[in-house]
């Protein structure tokens, strides 16, 4: 079975993340969603590290959504191991996997049409890290 992208995010997240969950399946991603299920106001921590858990555990790509992707990064990013961004365009989604190695991709429903985020998605799924000089930049976060 092909590696899994996992989504997560809290009510303010949810809309977006449904749609986005279809988006990927259609690339043929296979999709796990570790919450929440509606749009009933929730704790975006709860969710950040309910993903974390699974993207550190299964060595893969996650998707963390919320009204402004800022919390949902904040979170995230206090976990080992999880370098989590939050990209307004494909470019930054380009270069954080290129050169940050991200494995967590942060995006806010409340400034972010649906068809950016797709775009923005599909460019993080799709970009491998290039490793070499950027390895050594991104082990210095664990050793300073
Ligand atoms: C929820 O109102 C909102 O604060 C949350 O989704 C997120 O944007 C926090 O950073």
């Amino acid at each position: 079975m092909s590696t899994p992208v996992i989504f997560g995010s809290d009510h303010a997240g949810f809309a977006l993340k449904e749609q986005l969950k279809a988006f990927a399946s259609k690339l043929g991603v296979q999709v796990v969603d570790v919450g929440c299920d509606s749009l009933q106001s929730c704790d975006y921590p709860l969710f950040a590290e309910k993903l974390c858990s699974r993207v550190l555990a299964d060595k893969c790509l996650g998707v963390l959504i919320c009204g402004t992707g800022l919390g949902m990064s904040m979170a995230a990013n206090r976990r080992a191991g999880i370098r989590a961004a939050l990209c307004a365009n494909e470019y930054m989604a380009r270069m954080t996997r290129l050169h940050n190695n991200a494995n967590v991709l942060c995006l806010g429903e409340r400034w972010m049409g649906a068809g950016l985020a797709e775009s923005v998605l599909e460019t993080f799924i799709k970009t491998e890290f290039e490793g070499g000089r950027h390895q050594r930049r991104i082990d210095l976060f664990d050793s300073l």
